[in-house]
């Protein structure tokens, strides 16, 4: 049985919608080994597919198929740690496990390009997968067929806290909600920003930050799907954080913190029950910087 640990992700960055994505230091587990039939099993209480529409189980059937083998069956356990629908890369995470894990057990006759490239396809977008796979900051653009990234890994003294609500927020609700076209002076005022997130994080010019994760192209429409999302916001930056913006399609909030502001958590979730918003939950990460390996 091969054991494989993948990272939660947090895509988009504020202004690179769909094309930055980090990983951060929160796992899932998957186990995975040949079967004659489709044996899958959930080790927490997370309910999931436990037949062929599991993502795990498509997403290797799908490099099985790619590599011309066929697939019986697979035994697979899976603890899920990252919460579903919550924009932290939970799907991504079933994906990439689905993947890897086929091409371990194959013999890895994919390169990680190739299972970049197929995660992409699988998913859409390449923005959480890619980190999923590689870890640390990755920049990535999908053509359609090839996914040209770039990964940085990077190391620096800011946390990334995770404020997460108790409700879920699908993709597919979340990407419905975006406008089919943007005016050429929004366009500009995102790429120079997404621009500005990855060369002022890796360069160390934290306090571009919070100008960098403002964006036109998707969290000004998102914010309405997501409740008293402006007052933690509010209370983010109150708090002190460099800068806050929706994690990938929402509904959780990231906000990103130098690590001296030791108690940045704790006033974080008092400020939220005082105002009443006690189902989000509060946690600190890091960044992940190797990305899914068998363990
Ligand atoms: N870039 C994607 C989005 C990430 O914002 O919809 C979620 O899969």
């Amino acid at each position: 049985m091969i054991k494989i640990q993948i990272p939660a992700t947090s895509a988009n960055l504020g202004a690179g919608f769909d094309a930055l994505g980090l990983a951060l230091t929160y796992y899932n587990y998957v186990s995975m080994e040949e079967s004659d039939t489709i044996d899958i099993k959930s080790l927490d209480n997370v309910d999931v597919p436990t037949d062929e529409k599991n993502l795990i189980y498509i997403s290797a059937k799908d490099l099985f198929n790619v590599c011309g083998k066929n697939i019986s069956g697979l035994k697979i356990r899976q603890t899920n740690n990252i919460p579903m629908a919550r924009g932290m890369g939970s799907s991504s995470a079933c994906i990439v496990a689905g993947l890897v894990g086929a091409n371990e057990l194959l013999g890895n006759p994919l390169t990680a390009d190739d299972l970049v490239d197929l995660a992409a396809q699988i998913e859409g977008h390449p923005d959480n997968t890619a980190p999923a796979l590689l870890g640390g900051i990755v920049t990535a653009v999908f053509d359609g067929k090839k996914v040209h990234w770039v990964k940085q890994e990077v190391y620096t003294k800011l946390k990334f806290v995770t404020i997460v609500p108790d409700f879920e927020l699908k993709t597919e609700k979340a990407r419905a909600c975006l406008p089919t076209e943007v005016s050429h002076k929004d366009a500009v005022y995102n790429l120079s920003r997404a621009a500005l997130f990855s060369s002022s994080l890796l360069t160390g010019k934290f306090e571009n930050l919070r100008t960098a994760v403002h964006d036109k192209l998707h969290q000004p429409y998102r914010m309405a799907l997501i409740p008293n999302a402006r007052e933690v916001f509010d209370i983010a930056y109150n708090h002190g954080a460099y800068a806050a913006y929706i994690s990938g399609a929402g509904p959780t909030i990231i906000a990103i913190v130098d690590e001296d502001n030791k108690y940045f958590s704790g006033k974080m979730k008092f400020s939220l029950d005082n105002a009443g918003l006690n189902g989000w939950q509060v946690n600190e990460y890091h960044i992940d910087n190797d990305g899914t390996k068998l363990i």
